[in-house]
């Protein structure tokens, strides 16, 4: 498995020993409500169910995820799904304590350059719900646009469904940042 050096980050594959730090981090409503998989209020055994679950589909190799460190401290996490034989959907989160400095726009432009890179993905696509037009703002600065479809999506921290707007990528015309590097 890569790690993906960035600018700021090394974003590098989740182990089971990251679990009570994704306890700590993920125990955020902000985080549960933007989200699809992640309840609230978030415990230690939540976190560990989550890091078995990427771990297995890491080995899978359906799902990528990993841990954005800084210093070594974990301060986000990033991922890419597989949802075709070439598509691959990217997502992430920040911590509570490190939004509002380009934490995602940093990552998200990493991921879809491992989508890309390392997956060989044909068609890169990401999602956000409605009420969340910070994430819109962070794919669209990357260059993803809105597909003008909407579907609904179950978050687990609202228990109930969310209006979710679609967007791709034309992975013909990216070009990320120059400083990603990935390890393989
Ligand atoms: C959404 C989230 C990932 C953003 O992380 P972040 O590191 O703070 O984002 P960045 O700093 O890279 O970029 C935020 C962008 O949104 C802009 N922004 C802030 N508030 C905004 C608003 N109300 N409407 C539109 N854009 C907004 C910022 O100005 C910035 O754009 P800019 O660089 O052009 O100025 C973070 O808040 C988070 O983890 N939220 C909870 C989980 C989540 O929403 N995950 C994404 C699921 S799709």
């Amino acid at each position: 498995m890569p790690v993906i050096r960035t600018k700021r980050f090394l974003l590098r594959p989740i182990e089971k020993a990251d679990a009570p730090r994704f306890a700590v981090l993920c125990n955020d409503l902000e985080i549960a409500r933007h989200t699809a998989r992640i309840p609230h209020p978030y415990t230690h055994e939540d976190a560990e169910i989550f890091v078995d679950q990427l771990i297995t589909a890491r080995i899978k190799g359906d799902e990528h995820a990993f841990a954005v460190c800084r210093d070594r401290e974990i301060i986000a996490c990033a991922g890419t799904l597989q949802t075709g034989e070439h598509s691959w959907e990217i997502g992430y989160w920040v911590g509570a304590d490190y939004r509002g400095d380009g934490v995602a726009s940093e990552i998200a432009d990493a991921m879809v350059q491992f989508a890309i890179g390392e997956m060989s993905a044909a068609s890169v696509t990401a999602g956000y719900f409605i009420d969340n037009p910070v994430s819109g703002r962070v794919l669209t600065k990357i260059g993803f646009r809105d597909t003008g479809e909407t579907v609904m999506i179950t978050s687990l921290g609202r228990a109930q469904p969310v209006s979710s707007h679609r967007l791709e990528l034309d992975v013909a015309e990216f070009s990320g940042a120059r400083e990603v590097v990935i390890e393989t």
